[in-house]
């Protein structure tokens, strides 16, 4: 399989600079998805290690070969990459049925008549086709065509699987079915899988690590659990599940958030002016005042069922709290509620 190697990879469209300085070491076989906003670079990082783009800037290197440098002027095409790769607007070709979109890369390497059925079947019978191998893709449904697109980037057996968005056109159920899938298939294959998206739920799901990008620069990369409990900065905290800011001013390991004082880490040794973050499943409302509370006034509930959305206005912030649904019926909106922090995140203002 493959070990990609990034290093300080840019890429500028004239005047705009999609991807500045991208520097990671993915290991053989790890599963590492670049999570982002629209617009930050995921796909142009990724055909850059494809080869379907000329990096600006850095080296990328798969396996031991250096198969793009901008200063040594060095650019393996796409072909001689050996990876596999679902695009964006993944694209089945409709005159082809879905052994004949499957087997279409075996065919471009001229492999034997007979490698090829063996090849192709055995993919198909991998991504779940086998029953529909005579078909076009007009006869199939989109997670089906979905699965045409990936058995096609699996055939060849490349060493490195690029995929971008592969699930953005299907329903939120089969998204999610389709994430176990790609999983299992990776873990069957050993293949090293980069994986682009916006959806953090996603890359939360399939990852080993996350690559947190915006606006063409590395944000964090870290295990998922990190990413979420220790996001490096107020961008990330903001981009990955949900989070409250507020207003803060923090003196050694202590943040004074409007009358309250808070113990904190301080890990990166802020001082003066902060925000500090939580999210909202770390901030318990009750009905009684305890000495590490802030005072303040539902303004909403909602009920979902398993858990309350709550809404609670403490001086000029609002607070999103999200609790078990136990207690829902003891709070009514426009009451004075008491809220806790269980876990509070301090970052630098802007
Ligand atoms: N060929 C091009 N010429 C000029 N600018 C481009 C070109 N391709 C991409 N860009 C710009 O580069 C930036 C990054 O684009 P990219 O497609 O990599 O984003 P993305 O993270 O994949 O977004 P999305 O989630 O919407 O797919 C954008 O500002 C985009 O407009
Ligand atoms: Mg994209």
């Amino acid at each position: 399989m493959a070990q990609v190697k990034i290093e300080h990879v840019g890429k500028k469209f004239g005047e705009v600079t999609a991807v500045d300085d991208f520097s990671v070491e993915i290991s053989d076989g790890e599963f590492v998805s670049i999570l982002g906003p629209s617009g930050c670079g995921k796909t142009t990082m990724l055909r850059m290690i494809a080869g379907f783009e000329r990096a600006t800037g850095g080296n990328i290197y798969i396996g031991d070969r250096l198969v793009s440098s901008a200063g040594g002027r060095i650019f393996v095409p796409p072909e001689k990459r050996g990876i596999g790769m679902v695009f964006q607007s993944y694209a089945v070709w409709p005159h082809m049925t879905v052994f004949e979109n499957v087997a279409y890369p075996l065919k471009i390497q001229k492999k034997s008549k007979e490698e090829i059925r063996r090849r192709t079947e055995e993919v198909i019978e991998l991504v779940h086709l086998t029953p529909y191998i005579s078909r076009y893709p007009h006869q199939l449904s989109g997670g089906q065509q979905q699965r045409v697109a990936l058995g096609r980037a699996l055939v060849a057996e490349p060493a490195l699987l690029l995929l971008d968005e592969p699930l953005s056109n299907l329903d939120a159920k089969l998204r999610e079915s389709m994430r176990f899938e790609i999983k299992s298939l990776q873990e069957k294959t050993g293949v090293t899988v980069v994986y682009v998206t916006h959806d953090q739920a996603e890359a939360m799901a399939m990852s080993d690590r996350i690559v947190v990008m915006y606006s063409g620069v590395i944000q964090q990369i870290d295990r998922p659990i990190r990413i979420y409990e220790k996001p490096a900065n107020k961008v990330v905290a903001d981009f990955i599940g949900l989070v409250n800011f507020i207003g803060a001013a923090v003196e050694n390991n202590v943040a004074h958030i409007h009358d309250l004082r808070c113990e904190i880490s301080n890990e990166a040794g802020i001082t003066g002016k902060a925000l500090a973050a939580v999210r909202p499943e770390h901030i318990k409302i009750s009905k009684t005042a305890r000495p590490d509370s802030l005072t303040g006034r539902l303004t909403h509930k909602v009920y979902l069922g398993d858990s309350v959305d709550y809404r609670v206005q403490i001086g000029g912030d609002e607070l999103r709290i999200i609790n078990k649904a136990t207690h829902f019926e003891e709070f009514t909106a426009g009451e004075e509620v008491y809220v806790n922090f269980k876990k509070l995140m301090v970052f630098k203002p802007d």
